[in-house]
């Protein structure tokens, strides 16, 4: 088996964020060493609670976490997803309360002394607002630079938004964070709703996963609010699993088709805000250029969580 790979979450479980660390636990790939919190879906103590939880779940709560940035850098987040994620971030699910207790430090102390210390480039995968990376970038940019990967959940380069007409929901929750970490050194990875979208986990993947033990049935049960939502919202008969999408990546590089691309984040304080602006023209060759995901195997994508989620579940 080949060495695995370090990998830290930064996530603001939330529904998909909790079936991509429960991927992430799935699969012999990674080594998930560290999980960091942040606002987004939920206020970052709830999203704290949950990630103890989800971990507990799993069998995992010697995985340590540690609780990040309340709030943006600069303007407040307008609001949270309650009303896709529930209240409580997880589908209205009430986990097992975990044994473990949040690690004393902040988030970016976390990660910042598990970067410096890692003996092997680590892969850091940030499935919520990104305050927590670029808080790193600004206070501890040596440890920064010694992230092997960093694959973003975020952004969309032609598909425009999800939380308004023109802005995904994680880069519309910190447009300053996420234009100071695009444009960083760091070898990034942009999985956004150009490729997350079409990526489409029905009712018979999900009833899969939910047959193949505890772990699974209680995934599908956090994901019911979620498909209930996809359906009314979307119109779809199942669900967009952006964070385990990206966490794919994470897990088995170049799952997705990637360009390197330039990008700007609008951090106006008009209806663009939060757009993510991809320079489609030509591919970069600036240090700061992006791999954006593009194309996807969806289809495959589906049957690999499924396939993990099962095998957790076992
Ligand atoms: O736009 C999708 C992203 O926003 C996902 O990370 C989801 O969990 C929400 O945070
Ligand atoms: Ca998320």
């Amino acid at each position: 088996m080949a060495e695995r790979t370090p990998l830290v979450i930064d996530t603001d479980p939330g529904i998909d964020d909790a079936l991509a660390i429960l991927l992430a636990l799935a699969s012999p790939e990674v080594d998930l060493r560290l999980v960091c919190t942040v606002h987004g879906n939920v206020e970052v103590a709830q999203a704290t609670d949950n990630a103890l939880r989800v971990l507990h779940l799993a069998g995992r709560s010697d995985v340590p976490v540690a609780a990040g940035a309340r709030d943006s850098l600069v303007y407040r987040q307008p609001e949270r997803a309650g009303h896709v994620h529930g209240a409580a971030g997880l589908g209205g699910v009430q986990l097992p309360a975990s044994p473990a207790t949040v690690d004393p430090r902040p988030a970016v102390v976390a990660l910042a002394e598990l970067l410096t210390a890692a003996q092997t480039p680590v892969t850091v995968a940030a499935i919520g607002p990104w305050t927590n990376i670029a808080l790193l970038l600004a206070t501890y940019p040596e440890a920064a630079d010694r992230i092997g990967r960093l694959v973003l959940m975020g952004g969309s380069a032609g598909r425009g938004g999800n939380v308004t007409a023109a802005a995904e929901f994680n880069v519309w929750a910190d447009p300053e964070a996420a234009q100071r970490v695009l444009g960083s050194a760091v070898p990034t990875v942009l999985v956004g709703l150009d490729v997350t979208v079409p990526t489409v986990l029905d009712a018979d993947g999900i009833a899969r996963f939910a047959a193949a033990g505890r772990v699974g049935e209680t995934a599908a049960a956090v994901l019911r609010q979620y498909v209930d939502h996809a359906r009314t919202q979307y119109g779809t008969r199942g669900v967009v699993l952006h964070d385990a999408l990206a966490l794919t990546e994470a897990i088995v590089p170049g799952t997705l088709g990637t360009v390197r691309r330039d990008v700007v984040v609008d951090t106006t304080l008009g209806a663009g805000r939060g757009q993510t602006l991809v320079d489609r023209r030509r591919v970069s060759d600036s240090p700061t250029a992006v791999d954006v995901a593009e194309t996807v195997d969806s289809a495959a994508a589906v049957e690999f969580l499924v396939g993990r989620l099962a095998a957790l579940s076992r």
